[in-house]
């Protein structure tokens, strides 16, 4: 043999070697990439492990979410591989600072890191799944896209497969998935093993004091996302089936909603996180001086008090002469708008059965409608329209379109939707014309809420639905898409069996419910007893507290919810809401407990003013704030609406002082707050 051939043989068998142990090292650590977030304190793992895809998540050195699943099962499509290899990566970063038109802070940074996954059949090269990672300093978002192809034009998904490894039992605050009663539940409070499925955003403790909520950004044509409790606190996405059991069907190109992670040291982090706006797409309306945020009022309160009735007859609340008194009096106090419930045809009888007979542009004999538009424009007051559906959306989306042109040409700058009605009722005909009934959470509502807001759009027309799908940060890219409800709002204390809301309900409700965006709860209720009407209920807070509410519960759209002649006894807390903002420059927490208590301050879009809001649960406390946040050098007066002596919510509910203070940004003042109290302050420049 030449000297020359063993050399060549020798390298030969070195690069065997070589390749042999690089698979090796291959099979005991599988391939793996990594993400950091601009600043470095959150890394993703991205690695396949038998062909399957798993990611996990670091913040501060430490793993939050070990090794978790990814991927989907198909149904009928055979060529969709359970194994896979991985194709291009791709990665890039973004930074860029972005106005929203309203909002609880006005300009919002989004700046990430972001790699992308192609997945390929493992003896093909052409992609069949990607996975979008955008990691932020303060959580991340991924999603799945499946491209176009060529053999197949839509896909039907059996099931997802996205995990998260919490890896520790974390303290967890729930609700249930898959009830009656839609969202409206009271929240859980307790540990995560305790969870069966619930709906996102649910909100985790870890014991190391980390904070985390996992939700959903942009949901648009898909199922709805619960998280389903496997073993060794892992949770499994369990997104809502049609009817047929199907999860999501699509036409190819398919883009799942973004899975989000918030993480953040303290709960007041998670409220000033705006991870899921970030990660929707930016406004699509290209006009949107027409939407405003604004306050309200309206024929509603009266209802569920039982004073009046939705109903013709006697007892109707939707008539000309009652609207024209609330009105008058929106039009003295300032507010923008007037809600009229029942004023259309469709709530005779048992209108949740029968949503069918709704009509959605035949006003009732004694509602004259374009007599109460005019007399409305001409006070400088605008009409809010009510869409109650009873959960028959196929009579709404016949009308949608003649409807909304109705209200456009009447000035109605406003609609409030509902959708009353519980569990899997909700109809549509199938392919076959045969009917079958979806729940409020799967991808044929998501589809129908989209439309309303679509139709909406093109007709100039801001949405606050009710019994609606949860808010994934859409208003981002449809700003229209103004407030929702999809929580036990104060309605339930007006009726429900239970005794209402308790005390830390709204402790809880803005690290969770509106984690996902604004919530029409509808505060300012200042008869808080209401004996007249209905004994047994009653709200379970102090009056400052109801106050306090219109700045820690953000809705840009706000409603003055109790009758006008309990404001008009009350005129000098009223005096808050009449002054209080819907619209934002700036938003802080000063200090928070989930299901304790909560402190913000908001800064006004429109003026200097910073107003305060803080809550208390079912204990009293003392706060010492830092007024730091105010504008240095410059005087401001303080009104104070603080629980009076001995308020508390049970006994004394209705104690409330009021005063004057003048102070800097060097202040600092001592917050008393009630058992089940609260309160609220204005602060204003002073010259
Ligand atoms: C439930 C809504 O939450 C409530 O505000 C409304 O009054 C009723 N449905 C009737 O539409
Ligand atoms: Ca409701």
């Amino acid at each position: 043999m030449k000297i020359i051939d063993i050399r060549k043989k020798i390298f030969q068998s070195v690069t065997l070697i070589v390749i042999l142990v690089l698979l090796c090292v291959q099979d005991v650590y599988p391939q793996s990439n990594e993400i950091l977030s601009p600043n470095e304190n959150v890394k993703v793992k991205f690695l396949m492990d038998d062909g399957i895809p798993y990611y996990s998540v670091e913040y501060s050195g430490n793993i939050i979410i070990g090794k978790s699943k990814l991927g989907f099962e198909l149904k009928d499509n055979t060529n969709f591989p359970n194994r896979f290899s991985v194709g291009n990566l791709e990665r890039n970063s973004f930074d860029e600072t972005w106005n929203q038109p309203w909002g609880e802070v006005k300009s919002i940074r989004n700046n990430y890191n972001q790699l992308t996954v192609e997945l390929t059949p493992i003896d093909k090269n052409k992609c069949v799944l990607k996975i979008i990672f955008r990691v932020y300093d303060y959580g991340l978002g991924f999603r799945y896209e499946f491209p176009e192809e060529d053999e197949v034009n839509s896909i039907k998904i059996a099931d997802e497969l996205t995990e998260f490894n919490l890896i520790e039992n974390h303290n967890a605050w729930w609700i249930d998935a898959y009830q009656e009663n839609r969202y409206e539940y009271l929240y859980n409070s307790g540990y995560l093993n305790e969870i069966k499925i619930a709906h996102t955003p649910l909100t985790l403790k870890t014991k190391s004091g980390t904070y985390l909520s996992i939700h959903e950004a942009a949901l648009v044509d898909f199922a709805s996302m619960t998280l389903e409790v496997k073993e060794n606190n892992v949770l499994k996405a369990n997104l809502v089936p049609w009817s047929d059991g199907v999860k999501v069907v699509g036409s190819l190109p398919v883009k799942s909603p973004w899975r989000t992670i918030e993480v953040a040291d303290s709960p007041g982090e998670l409220i000033t996180s705006y991870l899921i706006l970030n990660l929707n797409e930016p406004n699509k309306l290209k006009d949107t001086e027409w939407i405003k945020p604004g306050k309200y009022v309206g024929i509603w309160w009266e209802y569920h008090l039982d004073k009046s009735t939705w109903s013709s007859g006697a007892r109707h609340g939707a008539t000309t002469s009652n609207t024209k008194k609330y009105i008058d009096f929106a039009s003295k106090y300032g507010f923008d708008g007037v809600l009229v419930e029942g004023w259309n045809y469709g709530w005779d009888g048992d209108w949740i059965k029968n949503g069918e007979n709704f009509s959605f542009t035949k006003a009732y004999e004694d509602f004259d409608i374009k007599e109460i538009v005019k007399y409305a424009a001409e006070r400088n007051v605008s009409l809010i329209g009510h869409n109650e559906t009873g959960g028959a959306v196929l009579n709404y989306e016949e009308q949608l379109s003649d409807a909304f042109k109705l209200y456009n040409s009447l000035g109605i700058k406003a609609v409030k939707t509902g959708y009353v009605n519980y569990g899997r009722s909700i109809k549509r005909i199938d392919e076959n014309g045969k009917p079958q009934f979806e729940t409020h959470h799967g991808q044929f509502m998501v589809r129908h809420y989209q439309k309303v807001v679509d139709e909406a759009a093109m007709n100039k027309i801001m949405i606050n639905a009710h019994e609606p799908i949860k808010a994934t940060g859409l208003r981002r890219t449809y700003p229209n898409m103004l407030s929702r409800e999809g929580a036990r709002g104060q309605e339930f204390n007006a009726w429900s069996p239970d005794g209402g809301n308790p005390p830390d309900h709204t402790t809880i409700l803005p690290f969770t419910r509106l984690l996902g965006g604004p919530m029409d709860f509808t505060p300012g209720i200042f008869d808080l007893l209401f004996e007249k009407e209905k004994p047994n209920n009653r709200v379970n807070t102090t009056l400052a507290k109801q106050l306090a509410l219109y700045v820690v519960l953000y809705s840009p759209l706000q409603m003055a919810a109790d009758l006008p002649g309990n404001y008009e006894k009350n005129l000098k807390p009223f005096k808050f809401i009449i002054d209080v903002p819907v619209d934002w420059e700036d938003t802080k927490v000063l200090n928070a407990s989930i299901g304790d208590y909560v402190t913000i301050v908001r800064k006004d879009r429109n003026s200097d003013d910073w107003y305060l809001g803080s809550i208390t649960d079912e204990n009293k406390r003392t706060f010492e704030i830092k007024l730091d946040f105010l504008e240095p050098g410059k005087k401001y007066k303080a009104e104070i609406y603080s629980d009076g002596k001995d308020a508390d919510w049970e006994n004394n509910p209705y104690r409330i002082d009021i005063e004057e203070k003048i102070v800097t940004n060097k202040t600092i003042i001592e917050l008393k707050l009630a058992a089940g109290g609260g309160q609220a302050i204005r602060f204003s420049l002073y010259d």
